[in-house]
């Protein structure tokens, strides 16, 4: 199974500092099973389809739970499919906490991408498990990646241990028996190989903001 690093760069960076963002972070390291995702503000992804990016999937953080239409604010899976959006991440803990979303819109966000062949990267942590998985059809469900993101860990600095995530994952496993497992929360260099031990990737953003940090973090994921 293919190994997914997403940096989620949340409402961070301007367009001179994501510049030298990809200045520092380089080019990445030639891994045919490891895919690197990068999920920058929207007004941002336009600097992921120049050249610099090259080897770099395009990432959106967030999606319209409604198609195309009179939803003021609103960026549809359409207007991020045209713009060569491969991966959303979706129902991420601040989302769900400052935004108020709920699974039931996760669920229509979900419908919305992969209508259009966007692959969603599902943000899970326990309580929501079951609910979240509940409205989603099977085919749903065997069509997202999953990032298990447990809220306490997420830019504490203290990350979960492997065991968690490993039992974690297996709960994850009874809903979505096909998804790849992601684990985020306090990813970093030093500990990315472990969770790499049980998981097909992670979702890392504080270690992300520095491009030569992540750029080490992606080079010892490729190489795990
Ligand atoms: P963190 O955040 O890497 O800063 O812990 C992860 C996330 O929110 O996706």
């Amino acid at each position: 199974m293919k190994r997914y690093v997403v940096a989620n760069l949340k409402s961070n960076k301007t367009a001179p500092e994501l510049t030298a963002w990809f200045a520092d972070f380089g080019v990445p390291p030639q891994a045919d099973d490891t895919e690197v995702i990068i999920a920058p503000s929207f007004t941002l992804l336009a600097l992921l389809q120049a050249d610099r990016a090259v080897g770099l999937q395009m990432g959106a953080q967030d999606v319209s739970s409604f198609p195309l239409g009179a939803y003021t604010g609103a960026v549809a899976a359409q207007q991020l499919a045209d713009f060569g959006v491969r991966y959303c991440i979706v129902g991420h803990s601040e989302r769900r906490q400052y935004f108020h979303e709920t699974d039931a819109d996760v669920a229509k966000k979900i419908t919305e991408l992969l209508s259009l062949e966007i692959t969603p990267i599902l943000c899970l942590d326990e309580p929501y498990i079951a609910s979240q998985a509940q409205l989603l059809s099977d085919e749903q469900r065997a069509a997202v990646i999953i990032a298990y993101e447990p809220k306490a860990a997420i830019g504490s600095g203290r990350s979960i241990s492997v065991g968690h995530v490993k039992e974690v994952s297996a709960v994850i496993k009874k809903d979505f028996p096909t998804a790849p497992i992601l684990y985020g929360g306090s990813v970093d260099e030093t500990n990315c190989e472990e969770f790499l031990l049980v998981t097909n990737g992670v979702l890392v953003a504080t270690a992300a903001l520095d491009g030569k940090e992540f750029a080490r973090l992606v080079a010892k994921c490729a190489a795990h």
